[in-house]
């Protein structure tokens, strides 16, 4: 129908494309016009044990119906490279979706730093390596969309995923940064958080629920994040099962101190409940890029009287 959000002529790289999520992006995209690079390692939920047929499996699929894709079989850590198979297939890139990933779900004192680093160095270096070698492609182009894969536990933290939520909620940031320095040259970067019936949560979650999470139904937002209508960047969206929502950041109202010498850790005591005090009319619902710092240190300048320099320092009165 005249409805459909159509991908002709462009080019969309998904990293971890071998199965899960990212095997259902490729087929949509693919479906609507896309050319496919689907990348996929091809290891195990830990990471290991690298192959190629999870990736070739999902190019003969998308072929046998009709699609155009390649395979690569490279480690996101090696993003130059998934790049270069988007360049010499197709001489181009438009989208890219970063979505490899793995687990190595221990509680933080039985963490080592293999699993450390090897989590780190798929979700966060992995991300960076490949969106840093397609993004100058983008820049030149003036048109890159660039969807990140973080994960409830990189919003909110969980048990026993240390290394995994704190990759996943770097990537927060990542999109962040990478959304203001990539606006002007039309290069939209946004996050997702999904949910979805994987080998990564079947062990998790009961059969019922898992049939509620189908991961085709992560596939809207993240079609519509990296088509060339939309002008969404710098979001986060949670989406699971049919349900989407976008989380933003929330502050306080925060106390204002005289920059003298009342200024003491003791007085941060007497005043910690209107520090964290988050009770309606304090909210700051327009506010993207933080605090201004500058305004509050007028308001606070305003507020002391006869302040002098010497007496900006903090002695502890407690
Ligand atoms: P999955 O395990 O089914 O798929 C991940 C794919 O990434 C696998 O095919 C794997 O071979 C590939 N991969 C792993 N390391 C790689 C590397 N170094 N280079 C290239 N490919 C590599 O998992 P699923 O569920 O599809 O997850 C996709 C993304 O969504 C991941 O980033 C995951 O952390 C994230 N996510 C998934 C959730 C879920 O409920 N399924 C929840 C929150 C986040």
């Amino acid at each position: 129908s005249e409805d459909k959000l159509r991908f002709d002529n462009r080019v969309v790289v998904i990293t971890g494309a071998g199965g899960g999520l990212g095997k259902m992006y490729a087929h949509y995209f693919a479906s609507r016009g896309a050319s496919l690079v689907i990348n996929d390692y091809g290891v195990s939920l830990k990471g290991e044990s690298a192959s190629s047929s999870a990736a070739d499996k999902v190019v003969s699929e998308i072929i046998s119906a009709g699609g155009r894709a390649v395979a690569n079989y490279d480690s996101v850590e090696d993003g130059e490279n998934i790049i270069k198979t988007a360049m010499d297939s197709f001489g181009r890139v438009d989208v890219l979706i970063n979505n490899a990933g793995i687990l190595r779900d221990k509680s933080f004192i039985k963490s080592t730093d293999r699993d450390w680093d090897l989590v780190c160095q798929v979700h966060l270096n992995g991300a960076f390596k490949v969106t840093h070698a397609a993004w100058p492609i983008f820049r030149a182009q003036k048109f890159g969309r660039v969807i990140n894969t973080t994960s409830p536990a990189g919003i909110y933290g969980n048990f026993g995923q240390a290394s995994y939520s704190a990759a996943k909620h770097a990537l927060i940031a990542f999109s962040d940064t990478l959304s203001q320095e990539g606006s002007k040259y039309n290069i939209l970067v946004n996050c997702i958080s999904p949910i979805a019936a994987s080998r990564l949560t079947e062990t998790t979650m009961p059969p019922e629920i898992l049939k509620v999470l189908d991961p085709k139904y992560v596939v809207p937002i993240v079609a519509y994040l990296s088509h060339e209508s939309t002008s969404a960047t710098g979001g986060l969206y949670e989406t699971a099962g049919g349900y989407i929502n976008s989380i933003r950041w929330e502050l306080s109202k925060g106390a204002v101190f005289k920059p003298d010498s009342s200024f003491t850790p003791a007085a941060v005591k007497s005043r910690y409940s209107e520090i964290t005090d988050f009770t309606s009319g304090n909210k700051y619902p327009d506010f993207k890029h933080g605090v201004d710092y500058l305004g509050l240190m007028k308001q606070a300048m305003t507020q002391s009287s006869n302040v002098h320099d010497e007496e900006l320092c903090f002695k502890d009165k407690v």
